[in-house]
């Protein structure tokens, strides 16, 4: 007998306590929190869909490895560990440990891309995009016109427009100095790219001469994808299917905090020794010496060791399922979503669910005040608070307004993951009473993070 309950794949051995605060208590925290979820004390939190990144838990055997750790300055044992997880899985000649993704990018685009240059990507994520333009270079977005209407439902909707990435070659042939491709897409709903997308993509940039890069975070989530959706990958393994999507590439970037289980670390992998010499001369000057690279040794432990269990099968069943089970229960109520669901998170369209909340009036930042207010979730906001604010000072608003429920990696249980779907069904019920909220106060950039809100009465 096969039975068809989908379990967590492991046992809970060390726990941690989370309380739940009266709404009250709530209301209390939010308002010191200046309306933003962002202000708030973790404390105060009951379950934190903020970010996938560095939340999740470790296994048994990654502490263990960490107790192992080689905390020399250089060449530790720790790193050689590292070193061989790294290339045993993408294959790449020089791995080159970063103290996160972002480090990575900063390093790579720094000695690559030049002003007035273009850099493509199914979809840049925010920091990928904001490296690039410190440089003075322009990231474009080419995700596949599928993944503009957000409810069809397609197998791989985080796919890069080949056509258009052709035409940008054909434009700009000697402005480009690198293609990018993002696995998963996480700006564009967490959704998966094909293995053929990756393969179109790599053939595309091999004729013109111009090196292929992924984004790597979610490596593994995408893979998991390619195994149950496309033909022909069906009884591969998650790890073969990843190292052949190196093997298309020319390097990547790759934030450990995801597909890497870790709490923290990042890497830069490519196969140019030029490119190599000069991101590792640049690593010195703002991360470390080449062998941690801005790490502990027991960073670099959980991740040759968390590489390896984000790509095992029953740990990818139950992940992937988990995002899929709170995707239908929302949607058989008749709760918007980006369909379909994605690897990592669930993302609510708040502009058409709370479609009596004017735009400018920031319905997805209320949603995300009033999941905490009455179910201690804290979630985050892709919308116009996070993107409207110009350089000029104006403001322009999103073309979507949405809610992520990003969930972290073997934290929460089946019934905390149906908790979340009863507050959110609860809201489905009293919806037309969420008012939406106005800005008292903001930086000047990146004001998600600080901005201070009230409600609209
Ligand atoms: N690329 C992608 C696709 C990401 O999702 C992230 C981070 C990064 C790069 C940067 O990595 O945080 O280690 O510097 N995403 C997190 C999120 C922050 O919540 O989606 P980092």
């Amino acid at each position: 007998m096969e039975f068809k309950t989908i379990i967590e794949p492991f046992r809970i051995r060390q726990v941690q306590p989370i309380r739940s605060k009266t709404r009250d208590e709530r209301i209390t925290a939010l308002t010191n929190a200046g309306n933003n979820v962002f202000l708030l004390k973790a404390k105060d939190v009951l379950i934190d869909l903020l970010t996938d990144s560095g939340t999740g838990a470790m296994s048994n055997e990654q502490w263990a490895g960490m107790m192992r750790s080689d905390e020399s300055y250089a060449g530790a044992d720790s790193y050689y560990r590292f070193e061989r997880a790294v290339k045993d899985i993408t294959g790449f000649k020089h791995i080159i440990p970063t103290h996160q993704g972002r480090a990575a990018e900063r390093i790579l685009f720094g000695a690559t891309v030049e002003k007035g240059e273009v850099v493509p990507n199914n979809t840049h994520f925010d920091t990928t995009r904001a490296n690039i333009e410190s440089r003075g270079g322009a990231a474009i977005d080419i995700p596949t016109p599928e993944s503009a209407d957000t409810q069809s439902i397609a197998p791989f909707k985080g796919n890069m427009d080949i056509d258009e990435l052709k035409s940008i070659l054909d434009q700009w042939s000697d402005k480009v100095p690198m293609v990018m491709m993002t696995i998963t897409n996480n700006s564009n709903g967490g959704q998966p790219v094909s293995l053929q997308n990756i393969r179109d993509a790599s053939t595309v940039c091999k004729e013109r001469g111009v090196p292929f890069f992924i984004d790597a975070c979610r490596f593994a989530e995408n893979s998991w994808f390619i195994k149950t959706r496309e033909e022909g990958n069906e009884h591969r393994t998650p790890i073969d299917i990843a190292r052949e999507i190196f093997s298309l590439a020319d390097g990547a970037t790759m934030s450990a905090k995801k597909d890497g289980m870790a709490n923290m670390g990042g890497f830069l992998a490519m196969n140019d020794d030029g490119l190599a010499e000069k991101c590792r001369s640049m690593l010195i000057l703002t991360e470390g010496f080449p062998t941690y690279g801005g790490l502990a040794g027991y960073d670099l432990e959980s991740i040759a060791i968390g590489l390896y269990e984000a790509l095992c099968e029953d740990y990818l069943a139950y992940r992937i399922r988990t995002v899929a089970y709170v995707g239908e229960r929302l949607t058989n109520v008749g709760i918007p979503i980006l369909q379909p669901p994605g690897g990592h998170a669930i993302y609510i369209d708040a502009k058409a669910w709370l479609s009596h909340i004017p735009q400018k009036q920031y319905p997805g930042w209320a949603l995300t005040n009033f999941l905490y207010q009455e179910g201690g979730i804290r979630t985050s906001e892709i919308g116009s608070v996070m993107f409207g604010q110009q350089s000029d000072g104006s403001e322009k608003l999103a073309d979507k307004e949405l809610v992520r429920l990003a969930f972290p990696r073997r934290v929460y249980t089946q019934s905390h993951i149906d908790y979340v779907v009863e507050v959110l069904h609860y809201i489905n019920s009293i919806k037309d009473s969420i008012s939406g909220v106005r800005i008292t106060q903001q930086p000047t950039t990146l004001r998600h993070f600080t901005a201070q809100f009230e409600t609209v009465e």
